[in-house]
């Protein structure tokens, strides 16, 4: 048998140039969905930066009651996600798009930090895998030599939030994603040199008491940037120690916002790769198209219908 799914995804009427295509593999796709059609996730798909779309590897079983999940050999609490689904529609995806770079959520994969989405914003094609239950059969992840990612120490659930936070994290890094590309230089774990960023104020200038630290309504900018510096230094020495004085996470190498052939100017829509273009939509997750309700095995067409998620 052949992978499961439509004949032809989306086509070239709708294609556009992105930057990033992030795949989402879920078995809660409408979840992801209302994530990512609001705020910069929104925005970004809006401008034609980024595609996400959300596949539900269910569609991609062929047994009559759709399961994706069996019992741990050797015996053990909970369930396992089965490897098959998730394969066809790695395949199925790598066939209308080429090749993703592969992650599977994993409480028990490397961290993610800054300097991984910054890696990760190089990216043309993301495929994150959100597991359920216990996770994975270890073997999936072998044989599509995915990277176990890990968004904290601690267990969520299901993937669908870890694999969120890696996208918006990456998305915002991506040039004209934000409306001020100073900011993600600026914020924690930033170009400035991987502290935490400094503590701001807006109006008013006096709340409960409270001032505005004076230096902030100066005019002096080299003194306003020098209390920035020391103020994000103090706050990096009191909540997060383990970043003064190195890099916040492995050492950096370059930073979406300040690469070179960046300066000024957004990066060109895949320029210079030899990969093609995504025929992704920048429309945003929800389409207003429903989506079917179990579909029927090997006639389905698990996105068709959802068009442009
Ligand atoms: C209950 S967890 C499985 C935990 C797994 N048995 C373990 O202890 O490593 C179910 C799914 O939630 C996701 N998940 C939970 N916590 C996560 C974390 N900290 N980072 C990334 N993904 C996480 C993963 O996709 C995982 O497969």
């Amino acid at each position: 048998m052949g992978p499961i799914g439509p004949a032809s995804g989306r086509t070239g009427s709708d294609a556009v140039s992105i930057l990033t295509l992030f795949a989402i593999l879920t078995l809660f796709p409408e979840a992801v969905e209302a994530y990512a059609s609001e705020g910069i996730l929104r925005v970004a798909q809006e401008k034609g930066k980024i595609g996400i779309e959300c596949i539900d590897f269910r569609d991609f079983t062929r047994d009559r009651h759709r399961s994706v999940d069996d019992r741990p050999f050797g015996g053990g609490p909970g369930m396992l996600l089965r490897p098959e689904p998730i394969a066809e529609a790695v395949a199925w995806l790598e066939a209308r798009h080429g090749a993703f770079r592969r992650i599977a959520l994993c409480p028990a994969g490397q961290p993610f930090h800054q300097r991984r989405a910054e890696e990760y914003a190089d990216e043309e094609r993301i495929l994150l895998l959100c597991g359920r239950y216990e996770g994975f059969d270890a073997r999936l992840l072998d044989e599509l030599a995915f990277e176990e990612l890990s968004i904290g120490d601690y267990v969520l659930a299901g993937g669908e939030l870890a694999a969120l936070a890696v996208t918006e994290a990456v998305a915002r890094l991506l040039p004209g994603v934000l409306g001020d590309e100073r900011s993600a230089a600026e914020d924690s774990f930033g170009a400035s040199g991987g502290e935490l960023d400094c503590p701001h104020y807006t109006r008013p200038r006096v709340w409960r008491g409270r001032e505005v630290p004076p230096v902030l309504l100066s005019g002096d900018h080299a003194a306003i940037e020098r209390w920035r510096r020391t103020t994000a230094r103090e706050r990096t020495l009191r909540n997060r120690p383990d970043l003064a004085g190195n890099d916040a996470g492995p050492a950096r190498t370059d930073v979406s916002i300040s690469r070179p052939a960046d300066a000024g100017s957004p990066r060109p829509a895949h320029s210079g790769s030899p990969r093609p273009a995504h025929s992704g939509s920048p429309r945003p997750a929800h389409s207003g198209s429903p989506r079917p309700a179990h579909p029927t095995p090997n006639t389905r067409d698990p996105h068709g219908t959802r068009g442009s998620h």
